[in-house]
């Protein structure tokens, strides 16, 4: 079969693609055909050798995926060969087949199709546990997301709207803004022509934003954190733009502020039970129409390291899929 392959960890144009053996379930996994593959802005930085994962090489990236189920394990009882699924598979995703874990799997939802159900868990869960658990959000607050025209940045702007906050978003461009708009962004900063800690507190009638969701980091988290109200909360998500801030603590004390780390991946071994009423949450947004994902672009999977690039070079807006198998449909 034949996948995108990651022989030395280093510039996304030395990824190949070529033929290697197709791999072979465990007694709980599942080996997959994969009909859609998302791409994430942590493929970028795992292939680089620059995530907190690094597989042993030679490796293929790509860690959510669609598909229909083609072969099981021994002690997997829940699938069976035809079942279309989604997983979280960590790596393996831009290829033809795949293995996933049968515990990390689920039922494709009715309604659903393969793109959107390969770019829906990873950015959604990451936003609902942040904002939810983490965040704390109410209903009437007042949330900023940051690289609101992104991938994790979409899916906060409509789990904002979906919890009852009035959303600002905050990107790079007025074409992403209009995005931002279209799902439900009550209001726009377009930081790279206006004041962000300004805007936001133009918008806000001077009080200041409640939850700032983060996962930007370089020049925006300081203004961004200098915006909040009293007890507001700065959720960091990441830090796409490549620099980790370094923050004055006397900010979190003045207003006392929070500073909350969210690292859904990790939580969902620590509270798999909220995980679970979390996914639950979304599938139920999305039945009611409340959140969809925004699938701007499909790659084949000759194409994916140019999907890859295109997520580290700042030019993605949403989510953009690869399609592995899409002759085959
Ligand atoms: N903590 C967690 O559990 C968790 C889970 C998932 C993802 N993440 C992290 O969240 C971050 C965003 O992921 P994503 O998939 O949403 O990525 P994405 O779709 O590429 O969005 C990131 C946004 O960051 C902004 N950005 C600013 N400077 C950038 C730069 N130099 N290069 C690239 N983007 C830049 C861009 O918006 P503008 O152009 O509008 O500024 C871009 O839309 C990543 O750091 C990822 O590792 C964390």
């Amino acid at each position: 079969m034949k996948a995108l392959v990651c022989e030395a960890y280093g510039p996304i144009d030395t990824l190949v693609v070529k033929d290697i053996p197709s791999p072979v379930p465990g007694p709980k996994q599942l080996l997959i055909k994969v009909k859609a593959a998302a791409v994430n802005f942590p493929d970028a930085l795992m292939v680089q050798g620059l995530y907190q994962v690094k597989p042993p090489l030679p490796f293929t990236p790509g860690a959510e995926i669609s598909g229909i189920v083609e072969a099981v394990g021994a002690e997997v009882m829940h699938y069976k060969a035809g079942d279309r699924i989604i997983a979280m598979v960590g790596q393996g995703g831009f290829a033809e087949e795949c293995i996933a874990e049968a515990a990390k799997a689920m039922p494709l939802p009715a309604g659903m199709d393969f793109e959107t159900g390969a770019a829906l868990v990873l950015t959604y869960c990451t936003s609902l546990h942040g904002l939810k658990d983490c965040g704390h959000l109410k209903a009437g607050e007042t949330l900023v997301v940051l690289g609101a025209a992104g991938g994790v940045g979409i899916s906060a702007i409509e789990i904002g709207k979906a919890m009852g906050a009035r959303v600002i978003a905050a990107a790079s461009s007025d074409d992403k803004l209009d995005l931002c708009k279209k799902v439900g962004a009550d209001a726009t900063v377009n930081y790279s022509t206006e004041n962000l800690k300004d805007r936001i507190n133009e918008l806000t009638g001077g009080k200041g934003a409640d939850v700032v969701y983060d996962p930007v980091g370089g020049p925006y988290t300081e203004p961004a954190l200098r915006s909040l109200a009293w007890r507001g909360r700065l959720l960091v998500i990441g830090f796409a733009a490549g620099e980790i801030p370094k923050i004055p603590l006397n900010l979190a004390l003045l207003k006392e502020r929070s500073i909350v780390g969210v690292y859904w991946g990790d939580s969902t071994k620590h509270d798999p039970a909220g995980h679970l009423a979390n996914l639950h949450q979304l599938h139920e947004w999305f039945a009611a129409g409340a959140i969809r994902p925004v699938v701007s672009e499909h790659f084949p999977l000759a194409a994916a390291k140019e999907a890859i690039a295109k997520i580290a070079n700042r030019q993605v807006k949403g989510k953009i899929v690869v399609l592995p198998t899409a002759k085959a449909n």
